[in-house]
């Protein structure tokens, strides 16, 4: 028996491994258990994640790459999220994808895994997964769908639904012509194409080192992503003879490079919470304040929507991502290694940019400083997040008075109210959004300005909120407050007009209420703020466990690794 894993299924001649081999012959020949390496492809494909429904081809091609190789490949169908289709939101279900997939890949005979993800959450939940159990792994993301056109313009999926949306409630568009858009959104196969949270997760494995260089960003249709699918699929083979795991390739010094990228890509701020919780399943000490240290000094080099112009097929046109990081090498850490062993920064070398209004010069960024802000102070001690390149210069220095919402749902019922007591310097307060109030930590922090200040031609203030924004959102949102109200925050003792002082430069994120008096709401609040515990089912597992969004609002019993070993079996 050699000291593959799958050995210790198939390897040897007794009624367990005769019982292993038997079950899986179905087509395979008996050399397919002579101690050649046995690859799952953990495939998100589901026609209910329709930026994932392509993966299943893209599987083939990895499969073939395999066989090539001298593997065995076997389709291991994982959870799969879609982001804009499962309730109450894909940020719950991640974790427990996650633990579906680290699960899957321990109790099955395999040596290595091809992560096969696109929307949102997926890639998160197959890394952590992954992490958990340390085998060779790489991921092959399933690419952004192409740019799709209205009226002659490109669009943008998710940006341009939030941007025509307000147009619809500023009644500078009609609703006919809004609802016609709709069929022209979503053009091809891939996931969403502006730097959202999808476009960045994939930027983000790619950086960390978890896949074949320069794939990231390459759109679902183009035959590229089936050419290096196939070439993934031999380099996982060789990655499991060379035995090089996941921990080898996700390092402290990789991380350091996903922050650089996640800057100067002016990617989603999903990606905080997302490379936190990874980070954590390694056992890799990342804190909030590394992305503010890390992220400090990084120029915007990506002109694309939701902070600029362009779309993913228009980045890929102009270079990629690697053409971006070449232009800040000098910021990468060099001894960061990728999944085909060499370091990540010797992939920069002859990468070209082939449009400057794309990618733009390092002496000429779109913004100086394009790393995620992390504020602090008594609204939110454990930190709170604001992504200045999607922020309006203007409020980046902001006091004003709060007007508050206790949920989602009482936002909606009450922000177009022509009573409601809002004015342009007004901040626009939304609680019981976190991992634990929601539950789940929806996407619902750059909330719609009311009616009444969109028509006056307002077009954004500031807001504050414990949950998530789109990565397709834009906005002067503070988001990611910690503690969340549901966690004992002070956020839960905010009143309808209470001052709030927002200073970003300052790194501050204030209420102006006097201490005897919160201390006074404090005893007086007789329930956190909208929050009514699950009694049941994954949702009570999740409340019970979920940790606070400053530490990636993993489980606390997810946090580490149990390796890839299995001790018993019983037939
Ligand atoms: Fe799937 Fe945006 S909804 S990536």
């Amino acid at each position: 028996m050699n000291d593959l894993r799958s050995s210790q299924w198939y390897g040897g001649s007794d009624r367990n491994t005769y019982l292993h081999r038997a079950w899986m012959r179905r087509g395979f020949p008996s050399h397919a258990f002579d101690g050649r390496p046995h690859i799952a492809i953990a495939n998100t494909a589901s026609d209910l994640s329709p930026c994932n429904s392509h993966l299943d081809e893209v599987a083939e091609s990895v499969k073939q790459g395999v066989y090539e190789a001298g593997g065995i490949p076997l389709n291991l169908p994982v959870p799969s999220l879609g982001e804009t289709q499962v309730r109450p939101t894909a940020m719950l279900w991640r974790n427990m994808a996650a633990m579906a997939i680290e699960e899957l890949l321990r109790a099955n005979p395999v040596d290595g895994v091809v992560l096969l993800g696109g929307c949102d959450k997926t890639i998160p939940a197959l890394l952590m997964g992954a992490a958990s159990v340390d085998i060779p792994a790489i991921v092959v993301p399933g690419g952004p769908m192409l740019n799709g056109y209205f009226r002659g313009e490109a669009m943008g999926c998710g940006t341009d639904v939030w941007k025509l949306s307000e147009e619809v409630r500023a009644g500078r568009l009609s609703e006919k012509l809004f609802l016609k858009s709709e069929g022209s959104m979503i053009r091809s196969r891939g996931h969403c194409n502006t730097m959202g949270t999808a476009s960045t997760m994939a930027s983000m494995a790619e950086a960390l080192g978890t896949t074949i260089p320069g794939l990231a960003g390459t759109p679902a249709p183009d035959s590229r992503l089936l050419e290096t699918a196939h070439e993934t699929g031999r380099l996982a083979v060789e990655m499991v003879a060379g035995g090089r795991r996941l921990s080898d390739i996700i390092t402290r010094e990789s991380f350091h490079n996903a922050i650089v990228t996640l800057a100067a890509i002016g990617g989603s701020t999903n990606a905080v919470v997302h490379l936190l919780a990874i980070a954590g399943r390694l056992g890799i000490e990342l804190t909030l304040d590394d992305f503010d240290r890390i992220g400090a000094g990084v120029p915007l080099l990506v002109n694309l929507q939701p902070a600029g112009k362009y779309l993913m097929e228009d980045l890929f046109r102009a270079g990629g991502l690697l053409a971006v990081l070449q232009q800040v090498k000098d910021l990468l850490d060099p001894t960061a290694i990728t999944v085909t062993g060499k370091p990540f920064v010797s992939y920069l070398e002859d990468q070209e940019v082939w449009d400057a209004d794309v990618i733009t010069p390092r002496n000429r960024p779109l913004q100086e400083d394009a790393g995620i802000a992390i504020l602090r102070g008594n609204l939110a001690p454990n930190g709170a997040i604001i992504k200045p390149a999607a922020a309006s210069p203007e409020l980046m220095q902001h006091r004003g008075k709060a007007v508050v919402f206790d949920s989602i749902e009482d936002f909606h019922a009450r922000i177009d109210d022509p009573d409601l007591d809002v004015d342009v310097t007004s901040v626009l307060v939304l609680r019981g959004c976190g991992p634990k109030g929601y539950p789940g930590m929806p996407e619902v922090s750059n909330m719609p300005l009311p009616k009444k200040m969109l028509q006056a031609g307002v077009r954004d203030m500031v807001r504050v909120c414990d949950g998530r924004m789109s990565g397709t959102a834009y906005g002067t949102v503070v988001l990611h407050v910690s503690p969340e109200a549901a966690a004992g925050g002070l956020l839960a003792l905010v009143e309808n007009g209470d001052e709030i002082v927002l200073d970003v430069e300052g790194r501050r994120l204030e209420l102006n209420v006097p201490d005897e008096v919160l201390r006074e709401r404090h005893v007086n609040a007789a329930t956190v703020t909208g929050f009514a515990a699950p009694v049941r089912g994954w949702e009570r597992l999740y409340v019970d466990h979920v940790l606070g969004a400053d530490t990636g609002a993993d489980l606390d019993f997810l946090v580490g690794s149990s390796g890839p070993d299995v001790a018993r079996e019983s037939h």
